[in-house]
């Protein structure tokens, strides 16, 4: 049995998996890179020769189906291989800063030392949640990845697109194009078709918001909020028009945040809109009482509301009062009913499913 496959049975023992043949069957992907990675190095006569990279792999599917799970076992699996594994956005934050610095030193061609610098230090890459939404990602993205490849560097990520709708109808996409050609030829593209949406399994029957504010509440929520990060968690930067919008912990598609972190600061729809669109679940911890006294904060929490509503994210919250009560007097509490009623709704056990 290979290393992955050991790891996934070892959950399936311990009851924490539940046994998915469409997982199953991806297993040998990981291990052919595994196997490949842990061959030794070639040295030439004078230097390490650059190693070949493995193909890598490219796993795409409906949310929910394991893919990050399944990447996070392969990383495991790896042992004292260099491996990195980061989310796709922060990984291409870190390296514009990278470019930033390398042109202020006047380098030209800024890429080459930054792209060198990641070579050094990994031999595989493991970035969850690859998308290119904007054009200066799609424009670098295909440079970037011949310069890891070139490096012996091999890729895996996770997607919930086939390649060929990555920056679908994206500005200047024909440039965009040459890069989903070097995705299919140095990764194998498979789709993890599994029916199971097993996030949303793991919430069914679950209490998703919990009152009063308090350390059983707490509790409760921290127990949620490990089973579903399930590992380290990671501060997520989002550009929202050229402003940076933090959430303080981020993994496999579950932030965390409290209450004052995304509505006790001058946040907007846009930022809200954001946060809705990067995440599948939201932790939200301690949603006060709200009044008069703060009628600003009751505004910016009905608009991620609103916002988290209409993007289907899971909700699991400490508040100070059931929604109904949480804001019963002050200006705008006839809008308040909905953010209320829709707090109620999204408690639903299936709500949130496709
Ligand atoms: N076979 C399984 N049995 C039980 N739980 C599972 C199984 N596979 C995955 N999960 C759990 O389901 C949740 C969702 O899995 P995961 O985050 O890996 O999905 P994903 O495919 O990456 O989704 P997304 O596209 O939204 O990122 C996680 O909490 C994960 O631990
Ligand atoms: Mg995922």
């Amino acid at each position: 049995m290979s290393a992955v496959e050991r790891l996934y049975s070892e959950r399936i023992s311990r009851g924490t998996l539940r046994p998915d043949p469409a997982q199953q069957t991806v297993l040998p992907e990981f291990e052919r890179i595994r196997a490949a990675l842990a061959q030794p190095v070639k040295r030439g006569l004078f230097s390490r020769k650059t190693p070949e990279a493995p193909k890598g792999l490219y796993l795409w599917g409906g949310v929910g189906r394991g893919k990050s799970m399944l990447m996070d076992l392969f990383v495991a699996s790896l042992g004292d291989i260099p491996a990195r594994r980061v989310h796709f956005h922060a990984f291409m934050q870190e390296i514009h800063a990278g470019l930033h610095q390398a042109r202020k030193a006047g380098v030209e061609d800024a890429l080459a030392p930054v792209a060198a610098e990641v070579v050094k230090q990994v031999r595989l890459l493991a970035f969850d949640e690859m998308q290119i939404t904007d054009i200066t990602d799609a424009m670098l993205v295909g440079r970037l990845f011949e310069a890891l490849f070139a490096g012996g560097v091999a890729v895996v990520t996770t997607s919930n697109r086939h390649p060929d709708d990555l920056y679908k109808n994206g500005l200047n996409r024909q440039l965009f194009l040459p890069f989903i050609q070097l995705i299919k030829a140095r990764m194998a593209v498979v789709e993890l078709s599994s029916p199971t949406d097993h996030r949303q399994g793991r919430l069914q029957g679950m209490q998703v918001y919990f009152t009063p504010i308090g350390s059983d509440s707490r509790k409760a929520v921290d127990a949620v909020w490990r089973d579903l990060a399930g590992g380290p968690a990671e501060p997520l930067t989002l550009v929202v028009n050229k402003r940076d919008v933090v959430i303080p912990a981020f993994r496999n598609g579950v932030a965390r945040a409290s209450f004052y972190d995304l509505c006790g600061k001058p946040l907007g729809p846009a930022d809200y809109l954001a946060i809705a669109e990067a995440v599948r679940v939201l932790v939200l911890d301690d949603i006060p009482r709200l009044s008069r006294q703060n009628f600003n904060e009751a505004k910016r929490f009905v608009t991620l509301v609103d916002a988290l509503y209409e993007a289907r994210v899971r909700l699991i919250a400490s508040a100070a009062a059931v929604p109904d009560m949480l804001y019963v007097e002050g200006e705008g509490t006839f809008e308040f009913a909905r953010t209320a009623s829709r707090l109620m709704e999204m408690q639903a056990e299936d709500w949130g499913s496709a």
